[in-house]
């Protein structure tokens, strides 16, 4: 392949320039966990000695021997050594006097309120762990957790980790089907679920749907359920148990198993936009030292904190940043079961006023739809708790940033845009929020024991503008497979280089000052007249404009420019669609990127598809700007969205 070919096959223009910086405060400065960012510089030179310390802060029932066999593209940390992932997130807390301390403070949807300290989550998760013994899960057997955002969600996940069995969780959202297909991948051998959730006020029937499911699984043998409400439901007698009465007859304390530091924590499947589910392995010493560390240095977590992380457990956000790595921290964590707008929408905020919240987490998906829904809704409630808040799932446009930074932040909290994956299983780029000034849309930089780059497709350094991100040296949280296919993880990993240099298939640039600012995925990137350019920064240069709530571009096969920008539009309340707008937002994109970017069609819509996560479809756009037929749409959230969306851009188009 030739020189140009090479340039067009992977770097990428950048186009958008963002000039506003942020420091942190002086008292936030004065206050932090840590308070110079030379730390990162010396960790990247020695990453192994950097994580060998930090491994210092968990507890290891036997010390590991080797910090790192790296036997590319397959990694081991902390050879020799073993923990247990409860024990660290539970008994070393209790020991230290912390057995009061609340761990989890969960609100139900319908306003219920439960506070667990530290001590009733060890006990439950002892009881618990017990009760599963007693089905006769032994260590290394697989467990399928299938629950609503409720407490017994993370006691059975840390039930498992206690007696060293995996854990494969899957979303509650999630269909029969999607659940059907994970247990089998995993060949679990217990499901625990519950009689079902609250969701905007429905009510989300799991055992229901778990019935369905496991009527093709032959590998189940025992299905736990936990009493949420009073939902109706089939109990099946000898397969069936309930929750509480298993843990009537338990013993109230189970050993925590020793587990060796590579021995397997959960499968956790992903599945991208595309193609079969992946199930992520992840094991024990690595990943909760990554955690562990992460929370500490991007959330800076203080003992008095009271920290939200709104994802859903059923997410790797929520394994790392809601379960494993705040619990070994002994941090407070905020849970809430539903909906942001249930009943209203101020829900996250009036949560946010009762328990006091000082750090929150949450999704530019969720940032966006607070800004399309109004200014009003914050406004109501005392957010001045509040003190530092994070992003993470998607690019982060600096416009949902700067409204974060003053509608929630109240303009005081520095913002972590935390760029991360499934598969790294911790926060990889980010900024120290005690060092380092912020700047709207742009992540910052790897985090201390990181090394990363980006790089062209000869894996040509590129030092500022745009490229492939690539992660250049082993990290401990780092997946260490894909559950029962070596061979797929190699390719889809490692194979873009060389065997040694991972691939998060991300594009990014890199600014002046070493920042990085992450341009969406690759497979998403627009290629128009010989320029590639990310999604991320035309859909910012959108979000830019007043009117615009959200937006997702495409580029869609044209004669003569190779690609063609369609722009699919969300408006914010109170804004209407009409002819002007359309030209006013293509003039808005010249204005703030140039003539390059300008949309050659702009689709409104009161709704983007989504995956159940909150990321945009652009594969699906794509499909119905190219009149396609749109291949596998189960991972949707709503799948009624895409079907009126091709109406529409079908009307449009004969009109
Ligand atoms: O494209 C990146 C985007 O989400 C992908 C990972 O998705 P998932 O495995 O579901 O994990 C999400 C939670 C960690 C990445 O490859 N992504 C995630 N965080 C960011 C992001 N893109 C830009 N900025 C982020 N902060």
């Amino acid at each position: 392949m030739g020189d140009t070919e090479d340039r067009l096959d992977s770097e990428i223009s950048t186009l958008l320039t963002e000039e506003r910086s942020f420091p942190p405060s002086e008292e936030f400065q004065r206050l932090a966990f840590v308070r110079n960012g030379d730390i990162r510089e010396r960790s990247w030179a020695e990453p192994e000695q950097f994580w060998a310390n930090a491994a210092q802060g968990l507890h290891w029932f036997k010390p590991f021997d080797r910090v790192l066999e790296w036997d590319p593209p397959n990694a081991k940390w902390f050879l020799g050594g073993q923990l247990n992932a409860s024990y660290n997130c539970l008994d070393r807390h209790i020991k230290a006097g912390q057995r009061n301390k609340a761990a989890l403070i969960w609100e139900g949807e319908p306003g219920e309120c439960r506070v667990l300290t530290y001590w009733d989550l060890y006990r439950e998760v002892n009881l618990f762990a017990n009760a599963l013994k007693g089905l006769g899960v032994a260590k290394g057997d697989r467990v399928a957790i299938y629950m609503p955002m409720i407490p017994e969600a993370v006691i059975a996940m840390l039930a498992c980790a206690r007696i060293g069995a995996v854990h494969v969780v899957v979303f509650g959202g999630f269909s029969a089907e999607a659940l059907r297909d994970r247990i089998n991948d995993a060949q679990a051998k217990v499901l625990i679920t519950a009689d079902g959730g609250y969701r905007r006020g429905q009510i989300l029937p799991l055992k229901h749907d778990a019935d369905y499911a496991i009527k093709e699984t032959p590998c189940i043998e025992h299905v736990v359920v936990v009493q949420r409400g009073n939902f109706p439901l089939r109990f099946k007698e000898g397969r069936d148990h309930w929750y509480h009465r298993l843990l009537e007859d338990a013993d109230p304390y189970c050993p925590p198993e020793p587990c060796d530091a590579e021995d397997i924590l959960f499968i956790l499947h992903t599945s991208g936009t595309t193609g079969k589910p992946k199930g992520i392995v992840h094991t024990t010493g690595g990943y909760m030292v990554g955690t562990y560390t992460t929370t500490k240095y991007v959330f800076d977590l203080r003992h008095d904190d009271v920290y939200w992380c709104t994802a859903d457990i059923g997410w790797i956000t929520g394994h790392s940043y809601i379960v494993y790595g705040p619990l070994a921290a002994g941090a407070t964590c905020v849970m809430y079961e539903g909906a942001p707008n249930w009943p209203d929408r101020d829900r996250f905020w009036q949560v946010v006023e009762k328990h006091g919240v000082s750090i929150f987490y949450t999704a530019p998906t969720a940032i966006r739809a607070f800004m399309k829904w109004g200014d009003e809704w914050p406004a109501r409630r005392d957010l001045s708790t509040l003190r530092l808040l994070g992003s993470v799932g998607e690019p982060i446009n600096p416009e949902a940033w700067m409204w974060y930074h003053e509608h929630i932040g109240g303009k005081r909290c520095p913002i972590v845009d935390t760029w991360w994956q499934t598969e790294t299983g911790m926060i990889m780029i980010t900024t120290l929020p005690g060092v380092d000034a912020t700047t709207p849309g742009t992540a910052g930089l790897p985090v201390p024991g990181v090394r990363a780059t980006i790089f062209n497709a000869d894996r040509k350094e590129i030092k500022t503008g745009g490229g492939l991100l690539a992660v250049t040296h082993p990290w401990p949280a780092m997946l260490r497979g894909i559950w029962g296919d070596p061979e797929r993880y190699k390719e889809q990993y490692w194979s873009k280089w060389d065997q040694e240099t991972y691939f998060p298939s991300d594009g990014a640039k890199r600014s002046e000052n070493g920042y990085f600012t992450l341009l969406g995925r690759v497979d998403d990137v627009l290629s128009v007249a010989g320029h590639r350019i990310g999604t991320m920064e035309v859909e910012s240069a959108l979000v830019d404009h007043s009117a615009v709530a959200e937006a997702a571009v495409v580029g869609i096969a044209h004669e003569i420019k190779g690609q063609a920008i369609v722009a699919f539009v969300t408006l914010k309340e109170g804004s209407e669609a009409s002819s002007s707008v359309e030209a006013n937002l293509k003039e808005h994109v010249v204005k703030k990127i140039g003539a390059i970017a300008r949309p050659e069609r702009i689709v409104f819509s009161a709704d983007l598809p989504k995956t159940r996560s909150g990321k945009i479809m652009r594969r699906l756009l794509r499909a119905i700007g190219e009149g396609k037929i749109l291949g596998d749409t189960t991972t949707l959230a709503d799948p009624t969205t895409v079907e009126g969306l091709r109406r529409k851009y079908e009307e449009q188009e004969e009109a």
